[in-house]
Order: C-alpha cells, then structure tokens, then sequence
C-alpha cells in the first residue's frame, strides 16, 4: 500500500566525518576517492548499487528509510485483512485478498532491498517488533465500515502512488528497481478502490453515506501522510542531495490534491475542507490546515490502533516461528546431503 513518506529518525545516526580524524593520510586519501567517485554518480544521476562505496550517513538513511516503507506495507495489510472475511461478495473478496498479498509482497521486495545495505532481516523486523522502528502513521487508524477499504484504495494508495512514483528514480539501484514493480501493483489497488467506491455511490443512500462517512474520516489523514511541511523538513535537504528524495513534501501534497478533487466529482462526494479552492494565480488548489498535533501523536505511538497493529505483527512473527525453523533445518539437511555427496 504503501509508503513511509516521511522519515523519521529512529535511533540509527552516524557519518563518516566522525571517523575520519583517526584515519591514516594514505585512508584518508583512499576516503576521499571514493567520496569523490561517489558525489561524480550522484551528480550524473546514477545509481549506487550494493557494492559500490557509499558514505555511512547515506546508508543509514537508506536502511532506514526502506525499512520503514517495508514495515509500512506488512503493517498495512492489516486494517484491510480485517475486511478480507467480510467483503460483500465473492468478487470483493477475491480483489481484496490480491491487494492484500500484494502488500506483504512489497515488503518482502523492500526487506530485501535494505538487507543488501549490511542490515538483517532479524535486525529490522526487532526493530519494529521491538517499537524502535516507525512505519507510516496511516495504518494505526481503525477501518469501521466496507467503505473504508475502497476509501483507502482511492486515497491511501492513491497517496502512496504519488509519494513512490518519484522514488523509482531514487539513486539506490535496488530500492529503485523494487519501486518499479510496486507502483504497477499500486495503481491496481488505486483503481479497484475507486471502483468499488463507485459501484457504492450509485447504490443507496446509506451506502452514499457510508462512503461519505469514510472519506471525512481518511482524506486529511491522507494529506498527513506526505509528511511535515517543507520548511520543518530537516532531512529533506540531504535527501534531494543524494538523489534519494525527488520531489518535496509540500509539493507531492499539492500534486495529490489536485489530482484527487476532480475524482472526488465524479465520485459525488465532498471532501471535507472548507478551504479547498482552486487558486487562478497559482494553478492550484488552496486546501486547509492539517492538524500536526494528532500526526506526531499518533507517529509517537498514540493513535487509536497503535498497540494492536503492534501486537498483531509480534504475534503473527511468532506464530510462523515453526515456519522458520523447518525452513533452517531443510536448508541444513541439504547441505549435509551435499557435502556427504561431494565427500
Ligand atoms: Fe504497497
Ligand atoms: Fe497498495
């Protein structure tokens, strides 16, 4: 579903510059070569790929910045999966179920990406398990009605598009590359939530209201999840430097609502601003302020689903304990029937 467009320290910091005062001359020569073959890749809009040297800095932002996207997309399979033995149909079902998968197959693809930076998959999932790690405050919001899973379709994804299209231009090869995949996935999971909201509006007027009802519940959240306005934005900077953020907070927002007002009038719903205008002189819609307290509470571990999206993942991660375990002792077995073999 999803991305974490905003990204959030959480305990990981350090940079080269730290080290480089008790490195040798002859080190500090060999650093800074290949600080410089590095600025030259960046500079030409290339891609570091795994093996390529990259300063620690970049790669702190990377391990952490992919990981809490991947945390985002296993966390975000939750408020639907809630829908999956309630769809109102078999159809919906079958689609709800594709979308969900979908979601954990994201952050298997991301898992991999960060774990090619030197950072294990037990690391990163304790982590999250462990309340250290962030994933995208979206998720810790209950989904109340059949409604709520096209809403998040239309919007959520539909955020998600925007904020991960520009990401497969991202300077880190591999991060690039499972972006790809995912936003064709993403478009999928925008469109059937769109159509089942549409199918919902031309029903009855409890169901209109339904959709209403979710959408006044979901759209400001959805423009929360394009993160901090630009000017509190302090990573942002170095993030565009690198070539790992493209395109700024405030202007992803912009771009998302003016691409989603004139969904919302096919749909037949209002989205709930009272200052959501078009702007003649700047080419763009005016919309109203978001509420920044409720963000950074709900980021912080305060939303209303926290605990419980927390709680689902420990105990899934130990539930499939067994799955691991038969895995490794496979893996174990091939390998001595191998070695035996090559004996
Ligand atoms: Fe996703
Ligand atoms: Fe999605």
């Amino acid at each position: 579903m999803y991305t974490q467009s905003f990204n959030v320290p959480d305990g990981q910091a350090a940079d080269t510059r730290e080290f480089k005062s008790v490195l040798s001359a002859h080190d500090q020569e060999v650093l800074n070569a290949a600080q410089s073959r590095f600025d030259a890749v960046i500079d030409a809009d290339g891609k570091i790929e795994p093996k390529d040297w990259m300063p620690e800095a970049y790669r702190k932002t990377l391990v952490r910045q992919i990981s809490q996207h991947a945390h985002s997309e296993i966390v975000g399979m939750l408020p639907e999966g809630n829908w999956i033995s309630r769809a109102p149909s078999l159809k919906r079902k079958a689609i709800l179920i594709a979308k969900v998968q979908d979601e954990g197959g994201h952050g298997l693809y991301l898992y991999s990406a960060a774990e090619t930076l030197g950072t294990s998959r037990d690391q990163l999932l304790d982590a999250l398990h462990t309340g250290r790690a962030k994933y995208s405050s979206i998720f810790n919001y209950p989904t109340l009605t059949w409604a709520d899973v096209g809403v998040i379709g239309w919007l959520v994804d539909g955020a998600a598009i925007m904020n991960q299209i520009p990401l497969c231009r991202c300077s880190y090869g591999p991060y690039a590359r499972a972006m790809v995949r995912i936003c064709k996935e993403e478009s999928f999971h925008q469109r059937q939530g769109f159509e089942s909201l549409m199918v919902m509006m031309q029903g009855n007027a409890e169901q209109q209201s339904m959709v209403q009802d979710a959408v006044n519940r979901w759209w400001w959240k959805c423009l929360a999840m394009f993160g901090p306005p630009d000017a509190d934005s302090t990573n942002s900077t170095q993030g565009m430097r690198w070539g790992i953020k493209r395109v700024s907070n405030d202007d992803l927002r912009q771009k998302f609502v003016d691409a989603t007002v004139p969904q919302a009038k096919v749909l037949g719903v209002t989205l709930p601003d009272p200052d959501l205008i078009w702007n003649e002189a700047r080419g763009h819609h005016d919309y109203g302020q978001i509420d920044w307290d409720e963000f950074w509470a709900t980021v912080n571990g305060n939303g209303p689903c926290n605990k419980e999206r927390l709680a689902t993942r420990v105990k899934a991660h130990e539930d499939g304990q067994w799955v691991r375990d038969a895995a490794m002792a496979y893996a174990r077995k091939q390998q001595s029937r191998q070695q035996a073999e090559a004996a």
